[in-house]
């Protein structure tokens, strides 16, 4: 079964968000499979976003996402990278669908409340960031 990482961002914390996030997830028939409250220091955020690491915005963002505690989950499902993809809705919050994670919650670009796996590759290399194999359930 396909499994995505989730990162329910700053903002989002901030705002008591979090349980309502991963209920929308769980509503779309999504699994949760592993979760865990972290505030990232700067060298697993850096790892987490590498593939940015040449962009503008990188700085910024690294900055951003270890600002504050996250929760840090693993979902599975069918299709679970494209279904949690389409439920946060565009990257910046301004193009995002109401009805979306990111249309109704997000706040501009960079406080964009979530983040998901972009492919089911990418999937498993962010995954085990975050967690080990122990703290992956399966029920
Ligand atoms: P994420 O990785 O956080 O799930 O977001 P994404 O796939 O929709 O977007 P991505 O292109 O991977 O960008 C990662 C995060 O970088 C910030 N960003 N800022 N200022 C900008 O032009 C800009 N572009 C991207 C966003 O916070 C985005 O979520
Ligand atoms: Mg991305």
């Amino acid at each position: 079964m396909e499994r995505s990482l989730v990162l329910i961002k700053p903002d989002a914390m901030q705002r008591d968000l979090a349980g309502t996030i991963i209920a929308r997830l769980e509503k779309l028939g999504l699994k949760l499979v592993a979760i865990k409250l972290l505030h990232l220091d700067k060298a697993l955020a850096q790892r987490h976003y590498a593939v940015h690491k040449d962009k503008p915005f990188y700085d910024n963002l690294v900055d951003y996402i270890s600002s504050a505690p996250i929760v840090a989950a693993v979902f599975e499902g069918k299709k679970a990278v494209e279904v949690i993809r389409k439920a946060m809705g565009a990257t910046d919050p301004s193009n995002a669908e109401k009805g979306t994670i990111r249309g109704d919650f997000g706040l501009d670009i960079e406080r964009n409340s979530v983040h998901g796996s972009d492919s089911p590759a990418t999937a498993e290399e962010e995954i085990k960031l975050f967690f080990s194999p122990q703290e992956i359930f399966g029920y």
